[in-house]
């Protein structure tokens, strides 16, 4: 399958969490593309079958501010989205009000654009440690089965 993760990090966690998801991936003979948000045009998406959108969140709540960026275009873009479909997690810490609150709008954005997930989102909270990057690598195959 042809798989696309975007992400956007601040302080590198959601990039390492990608990275290792992409290389599991890879490793099931898919053909992953990684790269951040901000090298992406929304219009891109539509040459992938599957699109993971993963992010952090900062502030009370907030994207980080490459997500930021990447919402508003994604916001203005009016294009329809073809057959692509997509899968959102985000990091962030259950210490704060809104956790995980990039998953959230992202969630929201994609169903105003007809596009809602096709999977339950997938959060971590705090630091990825081994056992949670293989509880991603094992939610990253189930969308992956859902998008076939
Ligand atoms: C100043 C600060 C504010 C944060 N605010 C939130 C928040 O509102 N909600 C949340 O879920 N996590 C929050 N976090 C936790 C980060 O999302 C978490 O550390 C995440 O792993 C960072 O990922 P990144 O390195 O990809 O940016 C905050 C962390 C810091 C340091």
């Amino acid at each position: 399958m042809k798989i696309l993760i975007a992400f956007a990090t601040l302080s590198g966690n959601t990039q390492m969490v990608s990275e290792h998801v992409a290389d599991h991936l890879k490793g099931l003979s898919h053909d992953v593309t990684i790269m951040s948000q901000d090298e992406l045009e929304p219009t891109q998406m539509n040459e992938y079958e599957l699109v993971f959108l993963s992010s952090s969140t900062w502030g009370d709540g907030e994207p980080n501010p490459t997500s930021e960026v990447f919402m508003e275009k994604l916001k203005t873009h009016t294009e329809p989205f073809g057959a692509v479909k997509f899968a959102v997690f985000g990091l962030g810490d259950s210490s704060y009000a809104h956790y995980c609150g990039i998953v959230d709008r992202f969630e929201e954005l994609l169903k105003e654009k007809g596009k809602a997930p096709i999977v339950e989102s997938f959060k971590i909270d705090g630091y990825p440690e081994d056992e949670v990057l293989a509880q991603a690598n094992a939610w990253a195959e189930k969308a992956v089965a859902a998008a076939v």
